[in-house]
C-alpha cells in the first residue's frame, strides 16, 4: 500500500517550528540591533573645551599621523589621547610661524593656559563601549591590519570628531563574520586618505589574502566580548 504522506515529511514539523525560531531570533535580533542606544549615538559629537582640536587641520592638512598623538594604539586596548606637554611641542609661544597671527593665537591660548596652571584639558569622550563589555582591544585590531577608517570613518576630514558607526553589538560581529573587506596593509593603518583610494573589489581581494596570510581568527563567542 503506498504511502499518502512520503517520509521526509515526518521532518516537516521540525522544519515548520526551526524556521519559526530563526524568524523570531531575527526579529528580536533586527529589534535589538536598531533600537539599542548606542545606534542613535551614531553622530554624537560633543562641545569641547577651547576651541576643541581639529584633526581636519593637524591629520588632514598638515598630515601628522594618529600615532603621532594617540601612540598607545598598537600597544595597548586604549587608544591614548595626548597630554598638554604633546600640543606644546608646537604650540608652545613663539614656537609656529602662524603664532604671530592674533586670531591663532587666541584660539591656542587655552592649551598654553592648561599647560601653566599644570592641568590636563578635560576632553570629552566620543566613544564608549559599556562597561560589561570587556577592555575593546585596539592593539589586536590594529595587528591584525584593521584600519581606524573602518570603526571611526576618516577622522582625518573631521573638523570636530563625531561617532561615525553604531559600536552596537551586531557592527562588532558583522565584522567579524566578514571580516576581509576591513584588512589593508600593515603600514596602511593610519593612511585614511589612501585607504579610501582602493576601489572595493581590490580591498575585498587584498583582504582575502591577508586573512589567509595573517592566520585571522575574529572571535564570536560571547565570552570574547563579555565576562
Ligand atoms: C595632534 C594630535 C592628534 C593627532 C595627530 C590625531 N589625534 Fe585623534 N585626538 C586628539 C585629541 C586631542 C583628541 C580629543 C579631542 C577630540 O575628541 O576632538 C582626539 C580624539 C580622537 C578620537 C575620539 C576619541 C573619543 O573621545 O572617543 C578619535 C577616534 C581619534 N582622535 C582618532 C584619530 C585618528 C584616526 C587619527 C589619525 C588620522 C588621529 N586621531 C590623529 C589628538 C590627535
Ligand atoms: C606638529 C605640530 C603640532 C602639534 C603637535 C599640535 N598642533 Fe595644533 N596646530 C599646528 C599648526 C601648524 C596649526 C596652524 C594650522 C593652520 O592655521 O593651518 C595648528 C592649529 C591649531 C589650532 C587652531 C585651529 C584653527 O581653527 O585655526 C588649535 C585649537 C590647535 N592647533 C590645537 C592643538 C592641540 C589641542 C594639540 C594637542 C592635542 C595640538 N594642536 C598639537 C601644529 C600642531
Ligand atoms: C575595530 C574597530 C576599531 C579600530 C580599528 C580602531 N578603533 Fe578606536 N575605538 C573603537 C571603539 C569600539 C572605541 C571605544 C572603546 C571603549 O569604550 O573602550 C574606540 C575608542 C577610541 C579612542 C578613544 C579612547 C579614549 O580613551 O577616549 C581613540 C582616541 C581611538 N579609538 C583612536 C583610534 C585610532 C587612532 C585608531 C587607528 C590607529 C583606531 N582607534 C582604530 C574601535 C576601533
Ligand atoms: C571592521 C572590523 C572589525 C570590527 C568593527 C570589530 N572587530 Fe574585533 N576583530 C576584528 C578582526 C579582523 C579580529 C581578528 C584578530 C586576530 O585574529 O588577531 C578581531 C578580534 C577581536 C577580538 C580578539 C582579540 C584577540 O586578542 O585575539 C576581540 C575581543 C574583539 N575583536 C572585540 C571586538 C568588539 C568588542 C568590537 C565592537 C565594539 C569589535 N571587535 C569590532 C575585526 C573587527
Ligand atoms: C565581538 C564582540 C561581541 C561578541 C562576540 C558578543 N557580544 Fe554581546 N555585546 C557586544 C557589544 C559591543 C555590546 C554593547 C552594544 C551596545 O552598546 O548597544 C553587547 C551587548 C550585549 C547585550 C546587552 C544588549 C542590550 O541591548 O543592552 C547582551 C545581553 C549580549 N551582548 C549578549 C551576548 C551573547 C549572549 C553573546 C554570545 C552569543 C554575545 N553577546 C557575543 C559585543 C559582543
Amino acid at each position: 500500500m503506498s504511502t499518502i504522506f512520503p517520509s521526509w515529511t515526518n521532518k516537516l514539523p521540525t522544519l515548520i517550528a526551526g524556521g519559526a525560531v530563526s524568524a523570531a531570533c531575527l526579529a528580536v535580533g533586527v529589534a535589538w540591533y536598531y533600537f539599542t542606544p548606542k545606534y542613535w549615538a551614531v553622530g554624537y559629537m560633543p562641545t569641547q573645551p577651547g576651541g576643541g582640536f581639529n584633526h581636519q587641520i593637524h591629520a588632514g592638512k598638515l598630515g601628522m599621523d594618529c600615532r603621532y598623538c594617540h601612540t598607545k594604539v598598537e600597544e595597548s586596548a586604549e587608544a591614548n589621547i595626548p597630554t598638554v606637554e604633546t600640543c606644546m611641542g608646537c604650540h608652545a609661544d613663539g614656537r609656529l610661524k602662524v603664532f604671530n597671527n592674533q586670531a591663532h593665537k587666541d584660539k591656542t591660548d587655552f592649551i598654553r593656559a592648561a599647560y601653566a596652571a599644570d592641568e590636563s584639558i578635560e576632553w570629552r569622550r566620543i566613544h564608549k563601549v559599556p562597561d560589561y563589555v570587556r577592555n575593546f582591544p585596539h592593539n589586536a585590531h590594529i595587528a591584525a591590519g584593521v584600519s581606524c577608517l573602518s570603526c571611526h570613518g576618516n577622522i582625518a576630514r573631521m573638523p570636530v570628531v563625531y561617532q561615525h558607526e553604531p559600536l552596537s553589538m551586531g557592527w562588532c560581529l558583522d565584522c567579524h563574520r566578514n571580516p576581509e573587506p576591513h584588512l589593508v596593509a600593515k603600514d596602511m593603518v593610519t593612511k585614511l586618505f589612501d585607504i579610501e583610494k582602493i576601489p572595493l573589489d581590490t580591498r575585498i581581494e587584498q583582504g582575502r589574502k591577508y586573512y589567509e596570510e595573517r592566520r585571522l581568527a575574529a572571535p564570536e563567542g560571547c565570552g570574547a566580548c563579555h565576562y
